[in-house]
């Protein structure tokens, strides 16, 4: 993470105290714990006085009687100050935390399906977990350190002042020596363990490649390089960590070291006789204490900077989401009762990375109940074109109607309810098959019935009775107990037990066998009789029966017929057809 010019980072922060400001009770209960634990260090540091010279010295009877009760007293009002700021700082934070999660979370839900074409999914889940975090840490520690650690260093300084100013003088010449020692040393060790932890990650990295490519370095005669490489790393590690040891194990005793030499100059000049009349023993050692308690925030404060540019870098990767622009959804139409007609009028579209058109001129009148197939080589912008239908990605050109109104003239939501899609990537969620295959608004209304009438048709009853729970198993992660086949019969349910007028089928049977391939189409036909269906095959024989096949080539259409006009026509479909129905007669 980078750091941020100070201008843009000040805007930021303000953005993230706007947030924690929407809890200003309890931030208000945190400053007054804040307030009263930086005043009691002062405090301690002044008890010292009366404690040297009216207990010790003068034997002060009255100070004798109250002073073990004023440590007392100062010590609870330190600890319940401490543990009100503290406990009401966190739920701050935490609560910050919380929101930021949940508006990022509804944000990803809104997004543009191409902002995931651009931000990799390892990103987006590190703003949803680490870089919340570390804004929530940089936001309260930031808050808390700059609030109590000023407060107890003019306290401290005050008091110092107070009973020595001659003192005091003195030692303001030191401090800045010391302090630019103590941030030599700090930036020093940050730069140190960005390096070590990188060279953690250079570990994890390799060896984490290493393990799940088993095979490939097995057989590619990969260990040598991977073990040379694994060392190198190793070493790296090894070599950080003795660098990070001899700066820590340094600095202490060189700070230490700075401080005695304070110290003396400090009693040197205590002791020149016209200071020393001034000074009591008490109110030396009242200082000496002051000196000690100023030692801890000020340290602190050196390092509040790195807090804050961490905090600022997180919160700029967690506001560049937030203030992503959503879909656009502007469509103010609703079909209640969709017939299924889809006409698209001379299409062009491409993705916002791509140099030339995906899509170009595309058109067709797709009439209700119809079966429209795609056919051509990979990469021809078949899963494109079904993608625009549910504006998945809107075209630059041309209109598509869905029952004669324009797609982009419906609500989104009113728009998309009327797919069902098996994709070519199918995804399962970590749950039971019964949830799987009802998913979304189905999950309440869908009957146990309804389930399995879907489920048989999809072919998919037969392996889920013989499972250990049947419609209740759980399937793992993107349901890794499942074979391919078995992932595509349950996506091919969950679409057909949704009752939406159109369905798109992309490669939806392609992991299956001939004779399932066969059987499923069957109940398709009959199923989807007055459904409106966009299919996608590589495999010929399993469109043949669609009202109407046509032919893409990079993003056009070049061949359009029913199976029969196209094999007539001699062209590139019959061409297509040809080499399978040798490859499967050979
Ligand atoms: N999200 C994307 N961003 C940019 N370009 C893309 C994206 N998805 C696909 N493309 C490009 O668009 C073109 C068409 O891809 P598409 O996925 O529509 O092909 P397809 O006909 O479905 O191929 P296949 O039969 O392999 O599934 C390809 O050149 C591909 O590189
Ligand atoms: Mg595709």
């Amino acid at each position: 993470m980078d750091t941020q010019p100070p201008q843009q980072g000040l805007k930021i922060y303000k953005r993230l105290v706007r947030y924690a400001l929407q809890h200003w009770q309890w931030l208000t209960y945190s400053l007054i714990g804040l307030v009263i634990g930086a005043a009691t260090e002062p405090l301690f540091a002044s008890l010292m006085e009366p404690l040297m010279d009216g207990a010790f010295l003068d034997k002060d009877p009255k100070i004798l009687a109250y002073m073990p009760f004023a440590i007392l007293l100062v010590f609870l009002a330190r600890g319940i100050s401490s543990f009100i700021s503290g406990y009401y700082m966190t739920k701050v934070g935490r609560t910050v935390v919380k929101q930021l999660r949940s508006e990022l979370f509804d944000q990803l839900l809104h997004v543009p399906i191409s902002y995931f074409d651009t931000n990799p999914s390892g990103q987006l889940l590190a703003k949803l977990t680490y870089h919340v975090e570390q804004v929530a840490s940089a936001s309260t520690q930031g808050l808390t350190v700059i609030v109590r650690d000023t407060l107890t260093i003019i306290g401290l300084l005050g008091l110092m002042f107070y009973q020595s100013w001659q003192l005091t003088l003195g030692l303001l010449l030191i401090v800045p020596v010391i302090t630019l020692i103590v941030i030599y040393v700090s930036k020093r060790f940050r730069n140190l363990s960005l390096n070590l932890q990188k060279s953690v990650g250079d570990i994890t990295q390799i060896a984490n490649e290493t393990i799940s490519a088993q095979r490939e370095v097995r057989i590619f005669d990969g260990e040598t390089y991977e073990k040379e490489r694994f060392e190198a790393a190793n070493h790296h590690n090894w070599k950080m960590h003795l660098k990070n040891a001899l700066t820590d194990k340094i600095s202490t005793p060189l700070i230490q070291f700075m401080i005695a030499i304070a110290l003396s100059i400090i009693i040197y000049i205590a002791t020149q006789a016209s200071v020393l009349e001034t000074l009591t023993p008490g109110k030396f050692t009242a200082f000496i204490m002051a000196l000690i308690l100023l030692l801890t925030p000020v340290r602190r404060l050196t390092a509040i900077n790195s807090i804050l540019q961490k905090g600022i870098a997180a919160s700029t990767s967690i506001f560049s989401l937030l203030d992503e622009q959503r879909e656009q959804d502007t469509g103010k139409k609703e079909l209640t009762q969709c017939k299924g007609n889809v006409r698209v009028e001379n299409i062009n579209f491409r993705y916002n990375s791509s140099e030339k058109d995906v899509l170009s001129g595309l058109s067709m009148d797709v009439k209700a109940g119809e079966k429209y197939a795609f056919v051509g080589k990979s990469g021809s912008g078949k899963t494109t074109f079904v993608n625009l239908l549910p504006r998945f990605y809107d075209y630059q050109q041309g209109t598509i109607y869905l029952d004669d109104i324009p797609i982009t003239e419906l609500s989104l939501s009113n728009l998309r309810q009327q797919f069902a899609y098996v994709s070519q990537n199918i995804t399962l969620f970590n749950d039971t098959v019964r949830n799987n295959i009802a998913y979304g608004h189905q999950q309440s209304t869908a009957t146990d019935k309804d389930i399995r009438t879907a489920a048989q048709a999809a072919h998919a009853l037969e392996f889920i009775e013989k499972m250990p729970q049947g419609l209740d198993t759980l399937i793992g992660d993107d349901g890794i107990l499942l074979s391919g086949g078995q992932r595509q019969r349950i996506a091919i349910a969950r679409a057909i037990l949704s009752n939406a007028p159109i369905l798109i089928l992309d490669e939806a049977t392609s992991a299956l066998d001939t004779e399932s391939e066969r059987h499923i189409q069957a109940a398709l036909v009959k199923l989807l009789e007055n459904r409106t269906t966009f299919m996608i095959a590589h495999r010929l024989s399993t469109i043949e029966e669609a009202d109407c096949i046509l032919v893409l080539d990079e993003g056009k259409v070049v061949e359009s017929g029913s199976h029969a006009e196209l094999l007539a026509q001699k062209g590139r479909y019959h061409h297509l057809y040809q080499m399978q129905f040798s490859e499967q007669t050979d």
